[in-house]
């Protein structure tokens, strides 16, 4: 019996089919889909394999191991093998200078230091018996506080071969810390990040900074006790924070001697300027709160924030600079960063608020004063001990500086009122390196000049009379 053809144009189909051009089209097409089902599963099955298989560790640019890393990687290192040779060559590299004037003579060039770093792209190192491979990434996004892009570096290996990070970490991590030996690194804020501040400065020694008999001592004591203290404030449940405020005239060795203590105790300096233009309360109190790891903090100019007394406006705007709520907060208030060793500078101890001088914001408060016959002495000795071995030439520079009254009185007892700084006396020693006589000689320029408006004003007066 054959098909009515209405059946026939409802099922087709068969005839469709056999068609051999359509079936050949069908063929064709589920072929097709079958390579790429299969390609598709090979892709997920060699993802899904990766993923078992290898490992991934990524460092963002903002992470402190980035440099390190980077550091890490352009070390010379030689494969051995052939083939180990030629897979690990790095073809795309990135340049760091830096240039110091150290050993340049009168007008010489400077000298340069190039920094080989591996570019951005992938490259492949070995390590012990570990392949690793490097892709550095710059993205398109940025920072919005430095405007600089996004940047990556991420190391992958086999699973296999995954405790090699470890190891390599440690190891860049002491590459690091082998070439900041010796160095103090100042950071400063930029934005709402710290960024060093130039090169790390050679480390300064504790003894080059004269401070009155014991001063130096009893800060360094007790800034070392706190240290050894930290569980003890742990158990008790307080912030570990400690504050020193150093008042006195400037050139007086406060910022010299925080530099100073941060090199003898291998810590850090980060340091933020409250007269600073830009410098807010939100930025003062976010910085606090992410501060790197062992270093002091150093706050200059902290009166800045008194003479701003001035509160929030009702839109919440509190001017360019850091009002005096605004420290207070950041020292202590609920977001203060736990742990803290803060030290706060200011010549003008009169315009400060005693409720700065609390336990946890300021702990302990020392007056850094001009010079004083003992440290005039002792910078003396540090500048002249060689050539003056008996002492003489130290006697007459100190009987020379009390015959002019710099000690704040005259040889026979009579106020002088009249003081000269530390800085002032390095001065004139740096003036007359190895001529004490020219050091004594010239000693009266020690004597403060005094720029009064009166001055300025009968100088102008007589200029027009004339
Ligand atoms: N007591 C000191 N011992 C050794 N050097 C000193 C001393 N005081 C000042 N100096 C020298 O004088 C210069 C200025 O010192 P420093 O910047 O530490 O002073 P300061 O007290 O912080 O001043 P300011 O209040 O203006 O910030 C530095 O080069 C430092 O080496
Ligand atoms: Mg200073």
């Amino acid at each position: 019996m054959s098909a009515s053809p209405t059946q026939g144009s409802l099922f087709g189909l068969d005839a469709l089919f056999d068609n051999p051009l359509f079936a050949g089209g069908i063929g064709l097409a589920s072929l097709g889909a079958a390579a790429a089902f299969a390609r598709k599963g090979v892709i997920v099955a060699l993802g899904a394999a990766r993923r078992r298989l290898l490992v991934n560790v990524e460092i963002s640019k903002q992470d402190p191991a980035y440099p390190w890393i980077l550091a890490w990687l352009s070390q010379p290192r030689h494969a051995h093998g052939f083939i180990a040779s030629r897979v690990t060559r790095i073809h795309d590299l990135s340049v760091t200078t830096t240039t110091d004037s150290r050993g340049a003579g009168l007008g010489g060039p400077a000298t340069a230091h190039f920094f080989l770093q591996p570019g951005y792209g992938r490259h492949i190192v070995k390590f012990g018996s570990a392949y690793i491979a490097v892709n550095r990434e710059k993205h398109s996004t940025a920072n919005m506080n430095t405007g600089e892009p996004h940047e990556i570096v991420q190391l992958t290996t086999l699973w296999a071969h995954r405790h090699a990070f470890e190891a390599i970490f440690a190891e860049a991590h002491q590459l690091a810390a082998k070439a900041h030996e010796g160095k103090t690194i100042v950071y400063s804020a930029r934005g709402l990040e710290w960024t060093p501040l130039g090169d790390p400065r050679k480390k300064r020694p504790l003894g080059s900074v004269i401070l009155d008999e014991g001063v130096k001592e009893s800060i360094v004591a007790d800034v070392k006790d706190f240290l050894s203290k930290q569980q003890w404030y742990v158990d008790r449940g307080i912030p570990y924070r400690r504050g020193y405020l150093l008042f006195g005239p400037p050139g007086s060795g406060k910022s010299s001697f925080i530099q100073a203590l941060a090199g003898d105790l291998d810590f850090s300096v980060a340091m933020i300027n409250l007269s600073e233009m830009g410098m807010t309360d939100d930025k003062l109190a976010y910085l606090l709160t992410k501060l790197p790891k062992r270093s002091l903090l150093l706050l200059e100019d902290a009166d800045a924030a008194f003479v701003n007394r001035r509160q929030r406006d009702v839109d919440g705007y509190s001017g360019a600079s850091v009002t005096f709520s605004g420290l207070l907060n950041a020292l202590d208030g609920v977001a203060a960063g736990e742990e803290r060793i803060a030290f706060l500078t200011t010549n003008h101890i009169d315009r400060l608020d005693p409720a700065l001088i609390r336990p946890g914001r300021v702990d302990m408060m020392l007056r850094i004063g001009e010079a004083s016959r003992f440290q005039a002495e002792q910078m003396w000795d540090r500048f002249y001990g060689e050539v003056d071995q008996d002492g003489h030439g130290k006697k007459r520079f100190v009987a020379r500086l009390e015959t002019l009254g710099l000690f704040g009185k005259y040889g026979d007892g009579a106020l002088s009122n009249r003081h000269t700084s530390t800085a002032a006396i390095q001065g004139l020693f740096l003036f007359n390196k190895d001529d004490m006589q020219g050091a004594i000689d010239m000693a009266d320029g020690l004597i403060p000049r005094s720029f009064k408006a009166d001055d300025v004003a009968t100088e102008e007066t007589t200029k027009t009379t004339l």
